[in-house]
C-alpha cells in the first residue's frame, strides 16, 4: 500500500490544496523522495442501463430538432430512457453486478455511497435502498454533486478508508435525466439519457491523487427541488420544476474546468498528461471534450467515448463508461486512469487511479 513517488519537497509545500496522505519523507542522492498512502483499488464494476433506446431521430418526431443538430453539436445518437423501470431496480442491478465482479458479498460492505441527482424518494436514500437489497447494514446515504457526484465519492471513499473506518465501499450511481427535463425544451432534453453504474472500493494500491472543486453559480444550471402541499405559509412561488441551463454558459466553464483539473491532478500525482493511458471524461459533448484536452496533445484513442450511445448521465456517465471498456479487457494492470468530470453547481473534479485488476 505504499506509493513511493520521488518529488521535490518545497514543491510540494507550495500546493495550495492538501497534499496527498505522506508517510514520511527522506533525502537520497541529493533528492527528497516522498513515501505516501494509496488508499484504494476498484475491485470491480457493473452498470444497469434502462430497456428502451431513444434515437435523434425519434425526438425529431415530436421537437424541432434533427439528427444532424443533434449529433454534430454534440456527438449523440441515442440515449436510454427509463419508461417501465424505477430508478432504485437499475441501481441495486448495478451495485449487484459490481459486487460481483469484485467477489464480494453485501455484508462485507462497510460503506455505501450514492452519487444522484434524485432517486425515486429522498427518503429513503437510494443509498438505503440499495443496501437494503443486497444485505447490508453499512452506513449508507446519497450525495449530490451532479455530474462529478462519482468523483466525490471516490475522494470520500478514499478518506473513510484512510482513516480506517472502511475497507470496502460499494459506489453506486444512478441518474433519471429523463424525470428531470422538460421534454418540449430542446436545447436541454436532447442531450441526456437514464442509466446507472457501480463499483467496490477496496483498501490497496490503487488512487493515486485526486482533486475536487466548485465554482458556484446558482443559475447557469437548475433545477428546482419539490415542495410538500397546502402550506399556509409559504410564499415562495415554486420554480418550474424541470432542469435549466445555459448551454453556452455551461460550455465555456466546462472546458476551462476539465483542462484545469486535468494539468492539477496529474501535478499532483508527479505524472504529464501524456502518462495518463485512458481518460474517462464526462461524457457530455464530444466537443467539450475535444476542446479541454487538445493543448495536451493526448492521442485521441487513449480518450474513451459511449456518448453516442449513451449522451449525458451526469454522474452515470463516468461509471458505465468504466463499466463498458473494463468489461471489453481494455485495461491491464498497471493502466493509469484519469477521470475527469464537470457539472451543475457548479462542480468540477478528477481523479487518476492505477487499474488493478487482472
Ligand atoms: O453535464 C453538464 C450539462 N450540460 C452541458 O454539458 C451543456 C454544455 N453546452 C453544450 O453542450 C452546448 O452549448 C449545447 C449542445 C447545449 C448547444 O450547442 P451550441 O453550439 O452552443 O448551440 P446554441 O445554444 O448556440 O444554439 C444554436 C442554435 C439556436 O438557434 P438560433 O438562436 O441560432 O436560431 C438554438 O435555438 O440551435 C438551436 N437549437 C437547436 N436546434 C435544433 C438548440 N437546441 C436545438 C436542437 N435542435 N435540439
Amino acid at each position: 500500500m505504499l506509493d513511493l513517488r520521488p518529488q521535490i519537497y518545497y514543491n510540494c509545500r507550495r500546493e495550495q490544496n492538501f497534499p496527498p496522505r505522506l508517510r514520511c519523507f527522506f533525502c537520497f542522492g541529493g533528492a527528497w523522495f516522498e513515501v505516501y498512502e494509496s488508499m484504494f483499488y476498484i475491485a470491480g464494476t457493473g452498470s444497469a442501463l434502462p430497456e428502451k433506446v431513444v434515437s435523434n431521430d425519434d425526438l425529431a418526431q415530436f421537437l424541432d430538432t434533427s439528427d444532424e443538430w443533434i449529433f454534430t453539436r454534440t456527438g449523440i445518437r441515442r440515449r436510454h430512457v427509463l419508461t417501465h423501470e424505477r430508478l432504485d431496480d437499475l441501481a441495486i442491478l448495478s451495485a449487484r453486478r459490481a459486487l460481483e465482479d469484485a467477489h464480494t458479498e453485501g455484508k462485507d460492505v462497510d460503506l455505501i455511497l450514492c452519487a444522484t441527482m434524485r432517486g425515486d424518494t429522498f427518503t429513503p436514500s437510494l443509498a438505503c435502498t440499495v443496501a437494503e437489497a443486497i444485505g447490508s447494514h453499512a452506513p449508507a446515504f446519497d450525495l449530490n454533486a451532479a455530474c462529478v457526484g462519482v468523483l466525490y465519492a471516490m475522494e470520500i471513499a478514499d478518506s473513510f478508508i484512510g482513516t480506517g473506518k472502511a475497507e470496502t465501499v460499494l459506489i453506486v450511481s444512478a441518474e433519471a435525466m429523463s424525470k428531470l427535463v422538460d421534454w418540449s425544451d430542446r436545447s436541454t432534453c436532447v442531450l441526456f439519457g437514464d442509466g446507472s453504474g457501480a463499483m467496490v472500493v477496496k483498501k490497496g494500491e490503487g488512487r493515486l491523487a485526486g482533486v475536487l472543486t466548485s465554482d458556484p453559480d446558482s443559475h447557469v444550471i437548475r433545477m428546482p427541488n419539490i415542495e410538500g402541499l397546502n402550506s399556509p405559509y409559504n410564499q415562495i412561488e415554486q420554480e418550474k420544476l424541470a432542469m435549466y441551463m445555459d448551454g453556452g454558459e455551461v460550455y465555456k466553464f466546462a472546458v476551462n474546468a476539465m483542462g484545469h483539473r486535468i494539468e492539477e491532478v496529474c501535478a499532483r500525482a508527479n505524472l504529464s498528461p501524456a502518462d495518463i493511458d485512458w481518460y474517462l471524461p464526462h461524457q457530455a459533448n464530444v466537443r467539450i471534450i475535444d476542446a479541454s484536452l487538445k493543448k495536451y496533445k493526448i492521442d485521441k484513442s487513449k480518450v474513451l467515448l459511449n456518448i453516442s450511445e449513451c449522451g449525458n448521465m451526469s454522474a452515470t456517465s463516468v461509471m458505465v463508461l468504466l463499466d463498458e471498456y473494463a468489461k471489453k479487457g481494455t485495461f491491464k494492470k498497471g493502466d493509469k486512469l484519469l477521470f475527469v468530470a464537470f457539472g451543475g453547481g457548479l462542480t468540477s473534479g478528477a481523479v487518476i487511479i492505477n487499474w488493478n485488476k487482472e
